[in-house]
């Protein structure tokens, strides 16, 4: 570019200088100002034309790269192998983590997860809390084999996670992730993604219990209404909701919230979970949040730290037990900045 600027400028002066200093010696019969004029224009047309050559010619080795990059993904082998028998169903929400340890990279030193022996009966609504990277979305990711354990098993089911065909296994796993996603298209095909073959009706129950239903009204066009790409046109409370609404579409046998509902409102929040008390039961519902609030009334509720379960056990007991816990719960309850 530096040299292409150059070049301009320099052909600009040059003409300019040596054909003015042409014009006055020969008073206007050797050149004139329009031929001179002419000279410039015609100089610069042929520079762009140079450039617009070497801008193409950046481009291609631009793309030459990025198509390396592209098919260096592609013929990716991914690392979790397909089972040879594969499982086609899973019987229930239960979920069981024995010794499971585990690391993102295999030559990484520390371990993400250590020693997790933990046994969820289906139907049980299990709460996590934990400070940031004290490796609670790793422990949940493990469920829906988005990555294998490194030591130990994960069963889903009492099958081991590894022994189910993926899908099988995804379908009846729900996960809304920590950093959610919403395409651009109607809030119905949003929905949709989660079952393709939903009525409008189940559509609509689903948001029901997401809380979802009311705001999704409000809006002039309803469920027909326009999202933009990655949501940005809804706030932050309502995409959390359409993507639990979305994930509930699935009707899981286990449904897990990474911290789903962290920006609505807890009173809301509290409905949420009061639906999922009433209309699925017989689900699994694993509960990331930062609020005690938020998993307080959960059958078993785990402290995480460091990628290890520090504590274990009801509201109740933790009272009792875990120092990190009760704290937690006098600061967010007494003149904590929610209330
Ligand atoms: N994809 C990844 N690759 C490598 N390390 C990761 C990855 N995701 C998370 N980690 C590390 O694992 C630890 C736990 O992260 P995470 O499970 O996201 O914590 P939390 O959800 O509790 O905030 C952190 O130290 C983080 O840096
Ligand atoms: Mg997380």
């Amino acid at each position: 570019m530096p040299l292409m600027q150059f070049c301009m400028y320099f052909n600009m002066l040059f003409i300019l200088t040596v054909g003015s200093m042409l014009a006055i010696k020969g008073g206007g019969t050797t050149i004139d100002v329009g031929q001179i004029s002419a000279m410039l224009t015609y100089g610069m047309q042929i520079l762009m034309s140079l450039m617009m050559l070497s801008m193409i010619y950046v481009i291609v080795t631009m793309s030459s790269e990025s198509a390396k990059r592209i098919f260096e993904v592609l013929s990716e082998t991914p690392t979790l192998r397909e089972p040879e028998q594969p499982v086609m169903t899973v019987a229930d929400g239960s979920v069981d983590f024995e010794n499971v340890s585990f690391k993102y990279a295999s030559d990484a030193k520390l371990f993400a997860l250590s020693d997790i022996n933990l046994h969820i009966r289906s139907g049980m609504t299990v709460g996590i809390l934990g400070g940031t990277g004290s490796s609670k979305s790793t422990l949940v990711q493990l469920i829906p084999r988005l990555y294998d354990v490194t030591e130990g098993s994960v069963k889903v089911g009492g099958v081991d996670v590894r022994d189910y065909d993926i899908r099988t296994l995804r379908d009846a796993v729900a996960m809304v992730l920590q950093k959610n996603q919403l395409f651009s298209g109607t809030i119905k095909e949003n929905l949709r993604w989660g079952d393709e073959n939903a009525t409008d009706e189940e559509i609509e129950e689903a948001c029901r219990l997401a809380q979802a239903d009311d705001f999704i009204r409000s809006f002039s066009d309803g469920y027909d209404t326009h999202i933009e790409q990655g949501g940005t046109n809804v706030s932050g409370g309502q995409k959390q909701r359409l993507c639990i609404a979305r994930a509930l579409l699935k009707k899981p046998k286990i449904l897990i919230l990474d911290d789903s509902t962290s920006a609505v409102d807890t009173h809301t929040d509290a409905r949420i979970r009061a639906g999922f008390k009433t209309y699925i039961p017989e689900t699994t519902k694993i509960i990331i949040a930062q609020r005690v609030a938020s998993v307080q009334d959960a059958d078993l509720i785990l402290v995480m730290d460091n990628g290890r379960i520090v504590s274990s056990g009801t509201h109740d007991e933790l009272m009792r037990s875990s120092d990190i816990y009760r704290e937690v719960y006098d600061q967010q309850t007494n003149g904590g900045d929610e209330e």
